[in-house]
């Protein structure tokens, strides 16, 4: 599976980490975002990361700023993103299998390291329910941005 990184300059440490951690279990990992410390606009990031979902350059993404909530604001105006954003892994695990969320994102000045880790496991390792009812409400989101 190819899944995608992008950050702004609050979360270069953490993406490496993960990019380590994900590398390590046979992920293909794709960096979209900034690799300095310079400052960052997390819209960039999230926009960018959010149109390489769009375009199936990758499977997924992962999208990391401060606190997560500034680069899932802007990758969710892509449209067919589905960008959660969460601090805990049950959230990770219900918003792949409720909301079938294509991009997931945390704050690097929230979440731990280990943390951060736990999350990506949980919402990568579950599948997408797939029942009526949630495919029914995806669909209800999708048709708000026609
Ligand atoms: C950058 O300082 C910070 O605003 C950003 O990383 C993020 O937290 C925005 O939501």
């Amino acid at each position: 599976m190819k899944v995608g990184i992008s950050n702004d300059h609050a979360a270069v440490e953490l993406k490496y980490a993960l990019i380590r951690h994900l590398e390590a279990k046979g992920y293909e990992v794709v960096n979209y975002g900034t690799n300095t410390s310079e400052s960052y606009d997390y819209p960039i990031a999230g926009k960018m990361l959010g149109e390489a979902v769009r375009d199936k350059e990758v499977d997924c993404g992962i999208a990391i700023c401060g606190t997560g909530v500034g680069i899932s604001l802007a990758a969710n105006k892509v449209k067919g993103i589905r960008a959660a954003c969460v601090s805990e892994p049950v959230s990770a695990m219900l918003t792949k299998s409720h909301n079938n969320a294509n991009i997931i994102c945390f704050g690097a000045r929230i979440v731990g390291e280990e943390t951060a880790k736990a999350i990506v496991d949980a919402w990568l390792e579950t599948p997408f329910d797939g029942g009526e009812r949630h495919l029914r409400r995806i669909k209800m989101i999708m048709d708000i941005e026609k």
